[in-house]
């Protein structure tokens, strides 16, 4: 790890960043946004080749609203090749760069019938309905990661704060991480309704467990792309996705904005 921050420092800079984000699907563009550099991920060892279209593979490293961030453009999914611990030598970067919170970004279907196609949905709690976790294997009592607080409170305040600001509806819903690649069943969909579920995607979860292992604080917003698989005539796939999610990108950049603005007061 430390030849890799030494690598990223190089270019980048040694001024502690503040937090990491990592954006997703169709949900790059805030990255160029950042004052800064754009590594590719190419350059940083144990990084992720990520194979999805509509993904920014680079690490920006800079300032945005006044605030030293280190931004993700891409993340490697489980269904890309199987592995759920996939993101972890991304996020121990992050962490090492100084980040002490992550907030999170991903492209979803709703299960609500009151958050469409377009709208934003900050995550109050999440469903591992893959059963998978990225930190089997793990070998010290480290990996009994409380979660019962993942989704933070502070936090999530802070960006209901910013979205009210903004004038933007930021509701709070449970995310139910599905593996993919293929979406839901109409049956699966209506299964993870009855367990509570608001909308459903297929990241954000392994990455949430990992970083409250890491110790970082943890955020996450869903972009809604689509209602859920057998809820509405709509077709689902992954162009639909990558289509809508800019809908929903123009308002978390918003919010995202207004909150680092708010951190920059922060001491
Ligand atoms: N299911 C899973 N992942 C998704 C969806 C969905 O309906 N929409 C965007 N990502």
């Amino acid at each position: 790890m430390s030849d890799l921050v030494t690598t990223v420092q190089a270019r980048a800079g040694t001024e502690p960043v503040r937090l990491g984000l990592i954006l997703g699907s169709g949900l790059g563009h805030l990255a160029h946004a950042v004052q800064g550099v754009a590594i590719p991920y190419a350059d940083l060892p144990g990084f992720p080749h990520v194979g999805v279209s509509g993904h920014n593979p680079n690490l920006h490293i800079g300032t945005l609203e006044g605030v030293r961030v280190a931004v993700c453009g891409a993340r490697e999914h489980y269904y890309e090749n199987g592995n759920p611990a996939a993101m972890r030598p991304a996020l121990e970067l992050l962490q090492a760069l100084g980040a002490d919170h992550l907030i999170a970004t991903n492209a979803a279907g709703s299960l609500r019938p009151d958050i469409r196609p377009g709208d934003l949905m900050l995550l109050n709690d999440h469903i591992n309905f893959s059963g998978l976790n990225p930190l089997i294997g793990e070998k010290t009592d480290a990996r009994f990661v409380p979660m019962t607080t993942a989704h933070d409170p502070d936090l999530r305040a802070a960006l209901r704060a910013a979205a009210e600001a903004e004038g933007l509806a930021l509701p709070e819903g449970v995310y139910a991480w599905y593996s993919g690649p293929s979406f839901e069943t109409p049956a699966e969909i209506r299964a993870i309704k009855i367990l509570g579920g608001d909308a459903v995607g297929m990241s954000t979860v392994p990455e949430g467990i990992l970083a409250r292992f890491l110790g970082l604080k943890v955020a996450a917003i869903s972009t809604i792309t689509n209602i859920a698989a057998g809820m509405s005539d709509e077709q689902i796939s992954h162009e639909h996705t990558k289509a809508m999610a800019p809908l929903g990108a123009v308002k978390l950049e918003r919010i995202l904005r207004a909150y680092l603005r708010g951190s920059a007061a922060r001491p």
